[in-house]
């Protein structure tokens, strides 16, 4: 028995576009996430152009990266940008005191940087807060960015670096109410306003919420909104709780449930961030960065720090997030999942010279039509279903206008157990792509590196669309 659900699109109430930056990334200096993972060194008998692996470069490109945020989280505020250039065998290797092991600042900016330019993408570099001056910070953005002759660009250039690069984002600190620095949001703001005072050329992050404290939300923004270009949110869905997460694969009904119910958690949170900003800062022009999101399961015993398996249910709550994201893009200009490979909710995972795409990988596929896109309002009339207490919509949906015109409509039948049916208002057949499959927790090894992968969808009216249980469908409605 098929779900009934009703779909309404305004086309003529267009919200500000759908930022290609919403679709960013995060990589940090964190288990295998860029050892190993993206970066094999230059010596490796893995495929590399100077020490990027070829085969994950070209995933990437082909998906498209359009922002990616480095060298962390935590990892930012115990890093010396300084560790990380000059002669690789003179580099100090330092105890990475978050993730473990030892950082051999191998990768540093000169090679973080290159992999930017070999991705096409934009950087974001987090700058440490939490435990060095801010004359560093701001020499890092001008041993970057500077085309005069100062000693710093003469340094970079005997580093092997003669334009500079381009840099346009740049984080003040990384949770600064934790492993930033544990600080208090008065006195973050304090220290957010004297760090940024002396950084030029850059979009200004500002260290923001994750932890649910609208408190810290209104000290910065009354404080130092005139500091700042952006404000960050750090949002993890995760199926249980802080000390006892939940499996990433081999999970129940009860499971999917919370997990997307805490995705679903992300929309309530950024509303009640932008009631705030809104407040102070009535013509938005500081912007929300959603700087950190994803899936947060437990780390299977024996694997590198923070790996975890990739599902169906991830690319669900990937394509429930981008929706999300969709409706707030007055504010939400940037969003970065974590992590790139290997780490968190990963769009690519590893092992040697192995590689294989994970569902969330393909979510974010199906979804770039999106990029540049002006989103429609919608109204959703979709029935809940109920897993043991908890609740959840069947469907949920965006929709949108492509820059070249195309209309866009991306639905997710959130519900395991029952395909749904929605009946729409508009008229012409849809074409696009469908993911899903037979379990909840299907993923992709690399004996089976495509058992979860896109399919092709249509529908000879988009009049009435029908939704396998547990999938994502994006669609492109085309005009009779
Ligand atoms: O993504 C893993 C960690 O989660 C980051 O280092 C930190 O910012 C957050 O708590």
């Amino acid at each position: 028995q098929a779900t009934q659900a009703r779909l309404a699109v305004s086309l003529d109430e267009p919200s500000p576009r759908i930022e290609p930056t919403v679709y960013g990334h995060f990589v940090e200096h964190l288990g295998r996430g860029v050892y190993d993972g993206l970066w094999v060194g230059p010596e490796s008998s893995i495929p590399n152009t100077r020490g990027w692996r070829n085969d994950v470069v070209q995933a990437l490109r082909r998906v498209g990266i359009p922002v990616m945020r480095w060298p962390g989280g935590c990892f930012a505020d115990d890093y010396d940008w300084r560790d990380g250039i000059g002669d690789p065998a003179k580099r100090p290797a330092r105890r990475n005191i978050w993730w473990g092991g030892l950082e051999t600042n191998r990768v540093g900016t000169h090679e973080f940087m290159d992999l930017v330019e070999q991705l096409d993408s934009e950087a974001y570099l987090s700058g440490n807060m939490g435990s060095m001056p801010p004359r560093a910070m701001a020499q890092w953005i001008e041993y970057i960015t500077a085309g005069e002759n100062s000693a710093l660009t003469q340094e970079r250039r005997r580093n092997g670096r003669d334009k500079p690069w381009k840099l346009k984002y740049f984080g003040v600190g990384n949770e600064s109410f934790g492993c930033g620095g544990s600080m208090r949001p008065e006195y973050q703001s304090d220290l957010h306003n004297q760090y940024a005072t002396f950084l030029k050329g850059v979009t200004r992050v500002a260290s923001g919420d994750g932890e649910g404290d609208d408190h810290r939300v209104e000290v910065l923004m009354s404080r130092s909104a005139r500091h700042m270009d952006a404000f960050t949110l750090h949002y993890y869905s995760l199926p249980d709780n802080w000390t006892r997460h939940g499996d990433a694969t081999g999970f129940d009904a009860g499971a999917w449930a919370r997990t997307l119910k805490s995705a679903l958690g992300m929309d309530g949170r950024i509303e009640a961030i932008k009631r705030i900003m809104d407040k102070h800062d009535p013509d938005k022009r500081v912007a929300l960065y959603v700087d950190e999101w994803g899936t947060w399961y437990d780390t299977p015993p024996g694997a590198s720090a923070l790996f975890q398996q990739n599902t169906l249910r991830d690319a669900v709550l990937a394509a429930v997030s981008f929706n999300i994201f969709h409706r707030h893009t007055d504010r939400v200009k940037m969003a970065n999942i974590a992590q790139m490979v290997n780490v968190l909710q990963s769009m690519v995972l590893t092992e040697g010279d192995k590689m294989v795409l994970t569902p969330t990988y393909h979510a974010f596929d199906l979804y770039k039509p999106f990029r540049g896109a002006t989103p429609l309002a919608i109204k959703l009339d979709a029935p809940v279903f109920r897993t043991g207490d908890v609740e959840l919509p069947a469907v949920h949906a965006s929709a949108a206008r492509a820059p070249d015109g195309k209309l866009l409509l991306a639905l997710v039948n959130l519900d395991p157990s029952h395909p749904a049916r929605v009946a729409t208002n508009l008229t012409g057949s849809a074409r696009g792509r469908v993911l899903t499959a037979q379990s909840m927790d299907a993923h992709n090894t690399f004996q089976q590196p495509q058992a979860v992968a896109p399919a092709p969808y249509a529908a000879a009216s988009s009049g009435l669309l029908d939704l396998p249980p547990k999938s994502v469908v994006v669609v492109e409605i085309v005009p009779r």
